[in-house]
């Protein structure tokens, strides 16, 4: 476990997999009905981008600091991100639980799950004075599955695993369909890397054909230096009501300044 977020937060894979969550959450708020979040692999919460390991990668200056003079005219999803993430302050990056928590009513609850000791102690920390926010420490696919469905019925499961394990398209896959089994009307946000299009295709197809009847894609590629993180995508099961049509919109506004060809597709699902 040497992964570390710090690295990589605020990232452009960071900046569309957050815009993506807030579209979702702001779609679950249309309705007074409690929902719940389930984020399995949480990280700390909050990262320092003038610390080390952001200095180490740079990567947030491909990301999120090109982002910063958008004009004023923008889709909502994309305007209450980037609010969230102004508010903070220059150097401070909210990572899915914080954007999560901040974003919750009175009536909406969320458990965010990491398993790293120092990453969950400063997710704790960050985590301690919000209602109705719980954070776990333990592996985020079992404790994910186990708590669903949510006594809500309504909500989202975040999964952004480290992919630092061979394996780690296997266990997501394995994680999802067990997930969706338990909660099949239940959103999905999942991360993963594009380093292979055959491998990628054969973890899409998998968790397709697992049950999911409406799927949705997001691919963003850069261009970066080799043997960078070029391309991310990820999948969306059971999006929201227009949140393709709000994710497009964005990505109209965000692809260039972010160097980036963002495409959103829908995928066929199966039995
Ligand atoms: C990509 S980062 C998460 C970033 C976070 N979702 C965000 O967007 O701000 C992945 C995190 O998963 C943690 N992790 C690794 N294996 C885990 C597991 N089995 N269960 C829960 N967390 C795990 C890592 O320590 C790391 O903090």
């Amino acid at each position: 476990m040497n992964y570390r977020h710090g690295y990589h937060a605020g990232n452009f894979a960071d900046v569309v997999k957050h815009l993506a969550l807030v579209a979702i959450l702001q779609h679950l708020k249309k309705k007074d009905t409690a929902f719940a979040v389930v984020d399995s692999h949480a990280g700390r919460g909050v990262y320092d981008l003038t610390g080390e390991e952001a200095a180490k990668t740079g990567e947030a200056r491909g990301g999120l600091a090109r982002l910063i003079n958008l004009p004023d005219e923008m889709p909502p999803a994309l305007a209450a991100y980037l609010g969230l993430v102004k508010e903070g302050g220059p150097s401070r990056y909210p990572g899915s639980p914080l954007l999560a928590a901040q974003l919750l009513r009175p009536q909406d609850r969320l458990t965010a799950i990491e398993k790293h000791p120092e990453e969950f102690a400063a997710l704790k920390d960050v985590l301690a004075s919000y209602a109705n926010v719980q954070a776990e420490q333990g592996d985020g696919y079992v404790r994910a599955v186990k708590l669903l469905p949510p006594p809500s019925r309504r909500g989202l499961v975040v999964m952004d695993p480290p992919f630092e394990a061979t394996d780690e398209f296997e266990s997501l896959a394995r994680a999802i369909s067990g997930a969706v089994r338990k909660f099949a009307t239940g959103i999905f946000l999942i991360w993963y890397p594009v380093k292979s299009q055959s491998a990628t295709d054969v973890f899409l197809g998998e968790v397709l054909a697992a049950g999911v009847q409406k799927a949705l894609t997001v691919d963003t590629q850069i261009s970066a230096p080799e043997g960078k993180l070029d391309r991310a995508g990820l999948l969306v099961i059971n999006p929201p009501y227009g949140f393709d049509a709000e994710m497009f919109a964005a990505a109209q506004i965000i692809a260039a300044p972010l160097g980036a060809d963002i495409g959103v597709k829908w995928r066929a699902g199966g039995p």
